[in-house]
C-alpha cells in the first residue's frame, strides 16, 4: 500500500467529486491549452474494434447460438452487446486476421453451414454457425459499422466481388435475391473493405510488387454496389517501419489512371512485443521493470507513425489516403494452461495505460490516422472483454475506451506542457502524456496519464480565454500495476469520481500513481 497524505480542498472548489486527495512531491505541471487554435477532428473510427474467428473471439465471446441458456438475441450475447454499446463502437472488423485469408464467404450463409478447420488458429473446426448474416446482426445489434477483410490470400476476384454484391446490391441481382431469401432483401451497408491481410506474411508472403498487383485488381473489381451506400477500401499497409512496402502501395495509388482502382486507406499493423517474437512476458505477475519496458515499446508507436507519414505526405500531400491502424495493442504469452492458439491473455492496468498513450498518438496523428482497430475485441489478446459461459468480465482497457468516448469526432486542441520524467532502471519514460479536444456542444475535454507508478502528480490546466467555472471527471487507477479484474473480482480496476478544482479559470487536480483521468471543463 502507498502513503498518501490528504490535501484540504480549496474553498474556491467549484466542482469537487468526493474521494481522498493524494499529494505529490514534485511541483505540479502546467498545461496550457489554447481553445483558439482547433485542429483536427478526432474521428471516431479511431475507437474501432476488431473480432477474428481466434479461439472465443467469436464463437463464445458473441456467439452463443440461438438455443443457448446465456440470455442472446438471435444467437448473439445480451450482456457483451451492452457493454459495447456503452463504448460505442465504430466499427468492427471481421472476419480476420490471418483467418480472412482463407474465409469463404459462401460457407457462412443460408440454412447449411459448411464446417472447417481453422488452419491459422487451434486447428479447431469452425461451424461456420456465425457468417454473413449474423455479423451484420451483431453490428447492427451494436452500432457500429462493418469492416470486411477480403480474402486475397485463398480468394479470388470474383468471389470477392460476389460477396460484396450478395451484401450491398440494391438491385434485384440474382445475388440480391439469394440474401432476401436467406433474410434480408434491404442491403447491407459496408462501409469499410480491406483489401487483404498481412499479405506480406501469413496473407501469401507476397513481395510488395506481388501485392500491389493484387490491390489494382481487387481495388477495381470488388466494392459496393449500391452507388448510395460506398465502400472505402483499405489496402494492406506495413507491419515495421520498413518502408519499401508503404511505397510500393502510395507509388501505385499515385500512377493509378483511367477508369481503374482507388482505395481510400492503408493499414499498418503494430504490436506491443517486447523482447521479440514469440511474445512470451507474462501479461500478468510482472515487475516494475516489466512495466517500464513495455510502456517504453508501446511509446514507439509515435516515431512508427510518423515514419510512414512522411512517405504518405510524398505521394499524398492532400492526406486522401487514410493510415488505419488496423492491428494494435499488446500482445503477451498466452495464459498460463490455454491453448496457445487461442491467444488468451489477462488485461492489467499496465493494458490500461498503454491503450491511452496510443489513443493520443492517433489523435496527435488525427489529420492522417482516422481509423483504428485494437486486437481483439472479446477473448482475444488486449481485449475489452473477457468471457467464460455466462460470464463477463469487463477489462481495465475497456474503461479507457468508456472514458474516451467523449473524444469520439471531437476536435484537438492543442496543448503544451513540460512532461517530466519517470525514471526506472535504464528506462526514461513521461510522466504526464496528455490531449485536449472540443466536443460538438462546446466542452473542453482532457485525457491526462501518469505514468509513474509510485508518484502521484499534481497538474495545473489553464485553457486559455475560455473561462471554466467547472470540472467533472474520472480516473482509472488501481492498488499495483498489474491489477486485474476477473471473474472473482470483477470490480478491481474501475473508474472513480476524481476531485478536481477551478480557481479564475484553472483547473487543479492530483493524478494518482499510474492512472488515466478524463475531466471536462465547463463554463
Ligand atoms: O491478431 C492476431 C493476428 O495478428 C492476426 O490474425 C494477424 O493479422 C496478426 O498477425
Amino acid at each position: 500500500m502507498r502513503n498518501f497524505t490528504c490535501r484540504v480542498v480549496a474553498a474556491f472548489t467549484l466542482a469537487t467529486i468526493a474521494l481522498p486527495q493524494l499529494s505529490a512531491s514534485e511541483p505540479a505541471i502546467k498545461v496550457t491549452v489554447d481553445p483558439s487554435k482547433a485542429g483536427t477532428k478526432i474521428d471516431r473510427q479511431i475507437f474501432g474494434q476488431f473480432a477474428e474467428h481466434l479461439g472465443s473471439g467469436v464463437y463464445g465471446g458473441i456467439w452463443v447460438g440461438k438455443s443457448s441458456s446465456i440470455p442472446n438475441t438471435r444467437g448473439i450475447r445480451n450482456d457483451v452487446v451492452a457493454a459495447l454499446r456503452a463504448i460505442k463502437v465504430p466499427n468492427i472488423r471481421w472476419p480476420g486476421g490471418c483467418f480472412a485469408d482463407t474465409y469463404h464467404w459462401r460457407d457462412g450463409i443460408g440454412r447449411t453451414r459448411r464446417a472447417r478447420v481453422n488452419t491459422n488458429w487451434g486447428g479447431v473446426v469452425d461451424t461456420n454457425d456465425f457468417g454473413t448474416e449474423e455479423y451484420m446482426d451483431f453490428i447492427n445489434q451494436v452500432g457500429a459499422d462493418a469492416y470486411l477483410s477480403i480474402n486475397v490470400g485463398s480468394g479470388t476476384v470474383q468471389e470477392g466481388a460476389d460477396w460484396m454484391e450478395y451484401m450491398t446490391a440494391d438491385q434485384p441481382t440474382a445475388l440480391a435475391k439469394e440474401r432476401a431469401a436467406n433474410g434480408h432483401p434491404a442491403p447491407y451497408a459496408v462501409k469499410f473493405m480491406g483489401i487483404g491481410n498481412e499479405s506480406w506474411d501469413c496473407g501469401g508472403l507476397m513481395t510488395p510488387d506481388e501485392y500491389t498487383a493484387q490491390m489494382r485488381r481487387f481495388g477495381r473489381f470488388v466494392g459496393s454496389y449500391n452507388p448510395k451506400s460506398p465502400t472505402m477500401k483499405i489496402a494492406v499497409g506495413p507491419g515495421t517501419d520498413d518502408t519499401v512496402w508503404t511505397e510500393a502501395v502510395m507509388k501505385s495509388w499515385k500512377e493509378r489512371r483511367g477508369w481503374s482502382f482507388d482505395i481510400q486507406g492503408m493499414s499498418l499493423h503494430s504490436y506491443t512485443v517486447y523482447e521479440g517474437w514469440p511474445p512470451h512476458i507474462p501479461a500478468t505477475g510482472f515487475d516494475e521493470t516489466g512495466y517500464a519496458h513495455v510502456l517504453r515499446e508501446t511509446l514507439k508507436m509515435e516515431p512508427l507513425i510518423q515514419k510512414q507519414v512522411a512517405v504518405m505526405d510524398k505521394y499524398d500531400p492532400e492526406k486522401k489516403i487514410a493510415l488505419v491502424v488496423d492491428e494494435w495493442g499488446a500482445w503477451y504469452a498466452p495464459a498460463p494452461g490455454s491453448n496457445p492458439g487461442f491467444l488468451i491473455q489477462q488485461n492489467s492496468q499496465r493494458d490500461a495505460i498503454l491503450a491511452a498513450l496510443n489513443i493520443n498518438i492517433f489523435a496527435r496523428h488525427a489529420d492522417r490516422v482516422r481509423m483504428s482497430n485494437i486486437a481483439q475485441m472479446i477473448n482475444v489478446l488486449q481485449a475489452m472483454i473477457l468471457t467464460d459461459g455466462p460470464k463477463m468480465v469487463l477489462t481495465p482497457t475497456y474503461h479507457v475506451f468508456k472514458l474516451y468516448v467523449p473524444f469520439q469526432d471531437a476536435t484537438v486542441l492543442p496543448l503544451t506542457y513540460d512532461a517530466g520524467s519517470y525514471v526506472h532502471g535504464d528506462t526514461t519514460l513521461p510522466r504526464l502524456d496528455a490531449i485536449a479536444a472540443r466536443d460538438a456542444g462546446g466542452k473542453i475535454w482532457l485525457s491526462l496519464t501518469n505514468l509513474d507508478p509510485h508518484q502521484p502528480l499534481d497538474v495545473n490546466v489553464a485553457a486559455l480565454g475560455f473561462g471554466a467555472s467547472a470540472a467533472t471527471g474520472q480516473t482509472l487507477t488501481a492498488p499495483k500495476i498489474d491489477a486485474v479484474n476477473d471473474f472473482a473480482h470483477p470490480d478491481m480496476v474501475k473508474p472513480k469520481p476524481i476531485s478536481a478544482t477551478v480557481k479564475e479559470g484553472a483547473l487543479t487536480l492530483t493524478l494518482a500513481p499510474e492512472s488515466v483521468t478524463v475531466v471536462s471543463l465547463d463554463r
